[in-house]
């Protein structure tokens, strides 16, 4: 793939959150790494209001407090400031514009524009952008979420913004594909002969995607009111997950035909009724509880007032297709649960006959757990012989065939998701991010549920902070003889 890398970078929402926890610390991995090209200067704006020196010491203290261990302390930190200069601008206001383009300047060498910020300034971004030329064909731009907070407001964001940059200059980004485990369920799925053939209903009863926080509001109660777990959460970064694993093998590792893959599953998952939403999801919100061994307030407490948001969503999807027909995926996520744990379990289907029973050997269908954080490994859950004479019977037992990516990969560098997007993102690789059609498929299949719940007057049920959610997440397992894979 061709890479042209940009000079420019122009870094919106630079004095917020995830600018100073995941933005700026990536961006001086990268840097330190020589990886970002030479020369190349990181314009940040926010509304605040900043100089380029007063920037460089909020980024500096950014990265003493964020910077993971093994990357502080190292000498280029210095040159990585050199990098930053600071313009105000409010992006609601056309007339900020124009001192913006005076700062970025000549954008000949390119320019990447990563723009963070609530769906409803997109428009005015976008427009005041385009208005001094910062919009021309050398720019790409990096949107994150949230894009909307449905079909039809997502739809007006990508019109807007097609409105200025063409789809093969937009990077649409989903974090949860930028982190490495994500990646490498390719590799497991498609760089291994013996999975696929069996990667299908005839070889898997049931997939279960969980994650689970252990935080609560984090002080973004501002957006996660109007947003909810299906939205923060199922939206993209699971149905994402979901994608890599339901998707048929592309023909090549690009951005057209990976995502033309991951499109097709979205097209395909079964749009629900309000019956069925009835049946297949359930809503929870915490209450007062304990994590980890820490008292916590519930959700409202936290809030202030009384919330019917969901800070627990669990979902029994269907791909309706040849591979798929009859596969449930279970889709899982919430707040102040019993572990922080992003995982994928895919439980294959039964020996068809077991020729142990007579022995008093029991067999338990084989299991492939992809843990994604906080620990990395893939763990095929195989059956074993407990060694032993077998006078009283033949004892078999599950036990793990064990990949741990920590152990495994010792030496090579962890990178936070936003370091890889990032450095995609400069260099012009799309693969890696959400085209239009998916995030329009995604929000189609996620706006029926949420109509589902409005017809049905759904309102969460409880669940104690540092549980795994509500009771009805487990019935609505146990109903087809699953149970979550909890520990
Ligand atoms: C974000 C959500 O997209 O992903 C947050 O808005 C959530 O609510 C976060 O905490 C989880 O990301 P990660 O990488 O910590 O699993």
């Amino acid at each position: 793939m061709a890479r042209t890398p940009v000079g420019k970078l122009l870094l919106f929402g630079a004095t917020g959150d995830l600018a100073r926890r995941m933005l700026l610390p990536s961006l001086y991995g990268l840097h330190a790494d020589g990886l970002l090209p030479e020369g190349l200067t990181i314009v940040a704006s926010a509304r605040s209001d900043n100089d380029d020196a007063s920037y460089r010491a909020l980024a500096q203290a950014a990265l003493d407090e964020f910077l993971p261990e093994d990357r502080k302390g190292e000498e280029a930190l210095g040159t990585f400031l050199e990098r930053l200069v600071f313009q105000a601008a409010d992006l609601s206001n056309l007339d900020t514009f124009a001192a913006l383009a005076a700062k970025v300047g000549d954008v000949s060498g390119g320019l990447a524009i990563f723009l963070s910020t609530a769906p409803s300034l997109f428009e005015p971004a976008v427009k005041g952008l385009q208005s001094v030329g910062l919009a021309g064909e050398t720019v790409r731009i990096g949107l994150e979420k949230p894009l909307g907070y449905d079909l039809a407001s997502s739809k007006e964001i990508n019109d807007t913004v097609a409105s200025a940059f063409p789809e093969d200059r937009i990077f649409r980004i989903d974090h949860y594909l930028g982190k490495e485990t994500v990646q490498n369920i390719l590799a497991l799925r498609f760089g291994n002969s013996f999975f696929e053939p069996i990667w299908n209903a005839q070889g898997i009863d049931n997939v279960q995607i969980t994650i689970s926080e252990t935080v609560g509001l984090e002080d973004r109660a501002g957006y996660y009111e109007g947003a909810g777990a299906l939205r923060d959460m199922v939206t993209n970064h699971m149905l994402q997950l979901l994608a890599l694993i339901a998707m048929e093998p592309p023909a090549t590792y690009d951005k057209t035909a990976i995502r033309d893959e991951k499109a097709k599953v979205f097209r395909a998952l079964r749009r629900m009724t309000p019956d069925d939403v009835q049946q297949q999801t359930v809503i929870g919100q915490y209450v007062a509880g304990a994590v980890k061994g820490e008292i916590v307030k519930g959700y409202d407490e936290e809030l202030g007032k009384d919330s019917n948001v969901e800070t627990f969503v669990a979902v029994k999807a269907h791909v309706d297709n040849w591979r798929w027909q009859g596969v449930p995926f279970y889709i899982r996520t919430g707040k102040r649960m019993a572990a922080r744990r992003s995982e994928i379990a895919i439980q294959f289907k039964p020996v068809p006959h077991s020729m142990f029973t007579g022995r008093g050997g029991r067999l338990q269908p084989n299991m492939l757990v992809i843990r994604l954080q906080p620990e990395e490994y893939v763990q095929l859950l195989v059956m074993a012989k407990e060694p032993g004479l077998d006078r009283d019977g033949i004892r078999l037992r599950e036990v793990p065939l064990n990949l741990s990516m920590d152990a495994e990969f010792a030496g090579s560098r962890r990178r936070i998701a936003y370091e890889r997007l990032l450095l995609d993102l400069i260099e012009g690789d799309q693969t890696l991010f959400v085209r239009r059609d998916e995030v329009e498929a995604q929000w189609a299949w996620t706006d029926a549920i949420r109509a589902g719940w409005a017809a049905n007057g759904s309102k969460p049920k409880s669940y104690a902070a540092g549980t795994w959610g509500p009771s009805a997440a487990i019935a609505l397992t146990e109903r087809d003889g699953v149970t979550w894979q909890d520990d």
